[in-house]
């Protein structure tokens, strides 16, 4: 037997699906993993290192088998770490041709938990690797990766997977929305594959927030550009991630569209507290960040030396 795309159904992910409780939200769900096997059995091209958003969503969304495993909660309140993500001696080492290359390269720093830290660099320095590696989604050479106090290679891949569902956000360039999804069930999804009540409910109430109160049961390819990253915002902030990371975000956008993005993502980081590292080209919004690092070649340099306001360890 197989599925519409001609690949045998996944009994796994449809299970994954179906446990997730009434007929809606069996139907968002099940939708949303059709339309990812329709995607893979086109010609979709492979996951890049940087490119987190396949595995994000099929990882992060489907892979969430072991419902009852008990994944400890890695910071409760009471002991919130002043660092949300350190980095220690960092490196990601690939084969290049005859030669092994350091895309990352003994990249140390902090981010201070509720705050904005920007990375910024010329094209292929790093950034979306370091990004990837702060996700989880890559694996460091050497060195280490803390994110809320958890390191992200010592964990197992269904702890990780569940980390980063539980506690890390997305917003990448180009939307990544799930273009048979309405905007309203975009942003449901991650909720209900996570088991989450009132899904709907809080769906709305994210996209009233991003200024879409009037486009719920829109189909992404009826939004422009500019709406369709809000609902990329929306989405990312529907499970309360404690930590966001954005690469390039607006990236794709005019510089007026760009801009309220820009400003919509510090209200929301601002008003949900989140630890925001936004990955960006752009000098004067890496600015607008509490501290960041720059990359160059894989290696980290102060965001600002004149300011001294980058975190470095060492
Ligand atoms: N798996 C890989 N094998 C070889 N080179 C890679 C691999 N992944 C990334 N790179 C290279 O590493 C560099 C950094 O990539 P990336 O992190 O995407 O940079 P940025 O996001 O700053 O543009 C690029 O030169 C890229 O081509
Ligand atoms: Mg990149």
């Amino acid at each position: 037997m197989t599925g519409e795309t001609g690949l045998p159904p996944d009994p796994v992910d449809t299970r994954s699906a179906a446990t997730l409780g009434g007929p809606e939200r069996t139907s968002v769900a099940i939708r949303c993993v059709r339309a990812v096997r329709r995607a893979e059995g086109s010609n979709a091209p492979p996951p890049t290192p940087g490119g987190a958003p396949r595995a994000f969503l099929v990882e992060s969304h489907f892979t969430n088998r072991h419902r009852n495993t008990v994944v400890p909660n890695p910071s409760p309140p009471h002991q919130t770490p002043m660092a949300a993500i350190i980095a220690e001696s960092l490196t990601r080492i690939v084969r290049d041709a005859d030669r092994m290359l350091a895309i990352v390269d003994q990249v140390s720093f902090a981010v201070s938990a509720g705050t904005s830290f920007s990375i910024t660099g010329p094209s292929g320095s790093g950034k979306s690797t370091l990004l990837s590696l702060m996700a989880g989604l890559d694996a460091p050479s050497s060195g280490t990766i803390r994110v809320l106090g958890e390191d992200l290679a010592a964990l197992g891949e269904e702890d990780r997977t569940r980390f980063r569902g539980r506690h890390i956000g997305f917003v990448f360039q180009s939307h990544q929305l799930m273009l048979q999804l309405t905007a309203l069930e975009n942003v449901m999804l991650p909720l209900e594959i996570q088991g989450k009540a009132g899904a709907r409910r809080i769906a709305s109430e994210l996209l009233g927030e991003v200024g879409l109160a009037d486009r719920l049961h829109h189909f992404p390819t009826t939004l422009s550009g500019g709406e369709q990253q809000r609902v990329g915002l929306a989405r990312a902030y529907a499970t309360q991630p404690r930590v966001l990371l954005a690469d390039e975000p607006t990236g794709s956008l005019d510089a007026q569209t760009g801009e309220r993005i820009t400003a919509l993502l510090f209200e929301l980081q601002r008003n949900h507290g989140t630890t925001l590292v936004l990955v960006t080209h752009d000098e004067e919004l890496a600015a607008r960040c509490e501290a960041g690092i720059r990359l160059h070649a894989g290696k980290s340099l102060p965001r600002d030396p004149g300011a001294g306001s980058a975190q470095r360890m060492r």
